[in-house]
């Protein structure tokens, strides 16, 4: 009697008939654009990164063209993506591809995870994509299917639990065909194997997969340990002359670094420090904004200030509002500014 199909045997023949295969970055071995597909789509959705992924592509189509831009520019073509630390971290690994590895992206999964914003699992797929190299990948869609498949009890991000899901993910592997299977677990995680009313009638683990088999689909992956994130409360000033706002470009680093926002703090104290002379204020609709780490309710108030304004600070930029829209700013700072261009600036 033949043995029934294993894991990977089904994940491949399930990949190869109900798949997806025309995805922008499914047409190339070209390892920027598979590893810039990637990087988009760490916690953003195939659907959103599709456009972002297309435009990015036309205004710096090679390493060389990244590495040769500004951050500032690279941001302009990363916002709305958020998770802005990924497009630093990308900008800064074209760069030192293009200083430290003679402009040639590094072949090995080893030698991709030493770049910036580059984790195991996205160098593995990466490799896998672009080179054919076999290793694992362990992303939030990989976690759910093998909870679910094998019946791995615990939170999938402590350490303990991590570990034991590498190994099995490592030991799952098919002696070939990397590519297809490594796109089926991430499909199939996409597609069928979703966080809440999954589509086992049409997956291709019924009969071995234990969530499935025992009922226990909302129950696996084990949910995080609930933890109250922190909530934050800041006032943002929209200084406006009439036609253009004054706009700070953030620290390099940290909450929207090298992005363009709004500055914090209120008109009283802000006005006099930045040499705008303030007329009168009105307080627009609250915010609220979650980071990874906490909430922040943004306050923006509406100061009207007499024009011309001249900024003494470097890190100012005064901005026509009907340039926003091709501007760096963080999502919740472009729906302030939308709001008020959408008024007339009233
Ligand atoms: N999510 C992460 N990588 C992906 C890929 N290559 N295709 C579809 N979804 C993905």
């Amino acid at each position: 009697m033949s043995s029934p199909p294993t894991f990977a045997a089904r994940l491949i023949a399930w990949q190869e008939a109900h798949g997806r295969h025309d995805l922008p970055w499914q047409q190339t071995r070209d390892p920027y654009r598979i590893w810039l597909s990637e990087i988009m789509l760490q916690q953003t959705q195939v659907a959103t990164v599709i456009p972002y992924y297309l435009r990015f592509l036309e205004r710096f189509p090679d390493i060389a063209a990244l590495a040769a831009a500004t951050q500032a520019e690279v941001l302009e073509y990363w916002a709305g993506l958020g998770y802005y630390a990924r497009g630093r971290n990308l900008h800064a690994a074209a760069q030192l591809i293009a200083s430290e590895h003679g402009g040639r992206f590094p072949a090995t999964a080893e030698q991709i995870a030493e770049l910036p914003g580059i984790g195991r699992s996205t160098a593995a797929a990466i490799a896998g994509f672009a080179f054919g190299a076999r290793g694992a990948i362990l992303d939030g869609n990989v976690k759910r299917v093998l909870t679910r498949v094998f019946g791995i009890e615990g939170f999938p991000g402590r350490p303990a639990v991590e570990r034991e899901l590498w190994a099995l993910a490592e030991s799952l592997l098919p002696a070939e065909k990397i590519e297809i299977y490594t796109q089926g677990i991430m499909d199939l995680g996409a597609t069928l194997c979703t966080r809440s009313r999954p589509n086992c009638g049409e997956c291709p683990m019924r009969g071995l997969c234990v969530a499935e088999q025992e009922g226990r689909q909302a129950e696996l992956p084990t949910a995080k340990p609930a933890r109250q994130i922190p909530e934050k409360q800041t006032t943002v000033c929209v200084f406006f002359d009439g036609k253009r706002v004054l706009l700070e470009r953030r620290p390099p680093s940290g909450i929207w670094g090298g992005m363009l926002a709004l500055p914090e703090g209120l008109p009283e104290q802000l006005a006099p420090s930045l040499g705008v002379c303030l007329g009168s204020t009105r307080a627009l609709a609250e915010l609220r904004h979650t980071f990874t780490h906490f909430r922040l309710t943004l306050t923006p108030v509406l100061c009207r200030v007499a024009a011309p304004a001249a900024c003494n600070e470097a890190n100012m930029e005064w901005v026509a509002l009907t340039r926003i829209d091709d501007a760096a700013l963080p999502t919740p700072i472009r729906k302030i500014l939308a709001s008020l261009a959408r008024a007339g600036g009233d």
